[in-house]
C-alpha cells in the first residue's frame, strides 16, 4: 500500500472543529499558560461514591467477567423501566421496550444508520448536538438543518420543515442554548411525525440538570409518543459517570428491536459490571441529581452575574450544562473563542461547531468547579473592553467567514 485511501464513507465524516481547539490548548498548557477549559462538556466532579462501591463489587463477580446477553442484563432494563416510571410516570415494559448502550452517542448515531437509507432526508437541530451529524455522514443521508432561533424560543417550525423526513433529532434540555421542552413541543412533535412517517428520537441527555425549579419532561409522557419514536437516556451528566460510556433508550418497540439486531452487529452490549453499578445510579435517592443540578445552577449564576456587571448579557439558561452567549458587540464565535484563548487563557466552543445558527455564538460548559468558573468570568471581563474595541475599529474581520457549518463539529 503506498498511499492509505480510506472510503468514501469515511471521508463524508464531519471534521471536528475541537480537534484545532484542543491542540491550541495544549499548546498553551505546555508553554506554562493556567487554561480554563469551558470548552467540553465533560464534567470534573466525581460518580457518587454508592455507585463505585457497586462497580467495585460487579467487577470481581465472575459473571460479567464473560460475554452477557447481547442486548443487555435483563436487571438494567428493569432499572431502566422502573427509572421512566418513577421519574415520569411513563409506562415501557422492560422486555420489548428498553435498549442499553455504550453511551446515548453510540445510540444515536445508530439511528441514523438504522433509519435512514442514501439520499434520506434526516433533520437535526440548529444549533445543536453535531454527533448526530456523525450518524447521517455515514448513512448517506442528507442531514435537513431545523432553526432554532431565540425569537422563536429554540422550538422548531414544524410547518417549515420538509414533509419527507425519515428521522427527526430533538433535545431537549438542549445542547447549546439551554432551552427546555414544553409539552406542546412534545405535542407537536408526535403531531409532525404522525402526519408524515417520519421517526422521532428525543435526546435527554440532561433530563435530570433543570434550573429554578422548572420540572423535567419526558418525550415518552407525551400522548402517541411511543408510536413514533424513541428517547435517549445518558447517565454522563446526570451522575458524573460520562467516561463510563453507559445510556439507555425507550419507545417504539418495533424500533428497540431494530436497534438491538444492529447492536448485536456492531457490538456486544456494554460490560455487565458496568450495567450492575448503572442500577445502582438510576435507583439513587433524588437528592443525587438534585445537588448535581443545584451544582450547575450555582456556576450559572456565578458566570452570568460576573459578566452582566460589566455589561455582557447573557440569557440565563433553563437547563442542561451549558450558556449560549451571543458574542458581545455582534461578531463571529470562532474569532471571539480564539481571542478568550489568547488573552484570557479560556477555552470555550465557539457556535459554528454547532450549526449556522450558532456563528454568533460561543458556548460556555460549565463543567469546571464553580471557583475556576469564577476565575475565568473574572479574566473575561478584565478583556472584554479589549474585544469590544477590536469590532468597533474593524467590524469586517471579526464577522462570520463563509464557511459550511455542518463540515465542522464541536461538542
Ligand atoms: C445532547 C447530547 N446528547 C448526547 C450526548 C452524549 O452522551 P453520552 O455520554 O451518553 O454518549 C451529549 C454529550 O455531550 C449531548 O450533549
Amino acid at each position: 500500500m503506498e498511499h492509505f485511501e480510506p472510503s468514501r464513507r469515511f471521508g463524508r465524516l464531519p471534521r471536528q472543529l475541537f480537534a484545532a481547539l484542543i491542540a491550541a490548548t495544549e499548546a498553551r498548557r505546555a508553554a506554562g499558560h493556567d487554561v480554563i477549559n469551558l470548552g467540553q462538556g465533560n464534567p470534573v466532579d466525581p460518580t457518587p461514591e454508592h455507585i463505585v462501591r457497586a462497580m467495585q463489587e460487579a467487577v470481581a463477580n465472575p459473571v460479567y467477567q464473560r460475554y452477557i446477553p447481547f442486548d443487555g442484563l435483563p436487571a438494567f432494563k428493569e432499572a431502566a423501566a422502573r427509572w421512566w416510571g418513577r421519574r415520569y410516570g411513563v409506562d415501557v415494559d422492560p422486555a420489548t421496550e428498553v435498549a442499553v448502550m455504550i453511551g446515548v452517542k453510540v445510540g444515536l448515531v445508530e439511528m441514523s444508520l438504522l433509519v435512514a437509507n442514501p439520499g434520506d432526508k434526516v433533520a437535526v437541530p440548529d444549533p445543536g448536538y453535531p454527533d448526530y451529524w456523525s450518524g447521517i455522514a455515514l448513512a448517506g443521508a442528507e442531514l435537513v438543518p431545523i432553526p432554532l432561533r431565540p425569537e422563536r424560543d429554540y422550538y422548531p417550525d414544524w410547518d417549515a420543515l420538509p414533509r419527507d423526513v425519515k428521522l427527526v433529532f430533538l433535545n431537549y434540555p438542549h445542547n447549546p442554548t439551554g432551552q427546555v421542552a414544553t409539552p406542546a413541543v412534545f405535542e407537536q412533535a408526535v403531531a409532525y411525525a404522525r402526519r408524515t412517517g417520519a421517526v422521532l428520537v428525543h435526546d435527554l441527555a440532561y433530563g435530570d440538570i433543570m434550573f429554578d425549579g422548572r420540572p423535567s419532561l419526558s418525550f415518552l409522557a407525551t400522548p402517541g409518543a411511543k408510536d413514533v419514536g424513541l428517547e435517549f437516556v445518558s447517565l454522563s451528566k446526570s451522575y458524573n459517570m460520562a467516561g463510563w460510556r453507559i445510556g439507555m433508550a425507550a419507545g417504539n418497540r418495533e424500533v428497540i428491536h431494530a436497534l438491538e439486531v444492529l447492536q448485536d452487529h456492531l457490538h456486544c452490549s456494554q460490560f455487565g459490571a458496568i450495567q450492575i453499578a448503572s442500577i445502582a445510579a438510576l435507583d439513587s435517592p433524588p437528592e443525587v441529581t438534585e445537588r448535581v443540578a443545584r451544582t450547575y445552577q450555582e456556576r450559572r449564576d456565578v458566570f452570568i452575574g460576573a459578566l452582566d456587571a460589566v455589561g455582557w448579557h447573557i440569557p440565563p439558561a433553563a437547563g442542561g450544562i451549558f450558556l449560549w452567549c451571543p458574542v458581545p458587540g455582534g461578531g463571529d464565535g470562532e474569532a471571539f473563542a480564539n481571542f478568550l484563548l489568547e488573552r484570557a487563557d479560556v477555552v470555550t466552543a465557539p457556535g459554528r461547531g454547532f450549526g449556522e445558527e450558532g456563528r454568533r455564538f460561543i458556548r460556555v460548559a460549565l463543567t469546571q468547579p464553580t471557583d475556576r468558573i469564577a476565575e475565568a468570568a473574572r479574566r473575561i471581563a478584565r478583556v472584554l473592553p479589549e474585544w469590544l474595541d477590536l469590532v468597533a475599529r474593524d467590524p469586517r474581520a471579526m464577522m462570520p467567514k463563509d464557511v459550511p457549518a455542518h463540515s465542522t463539529s464541536a461538542r
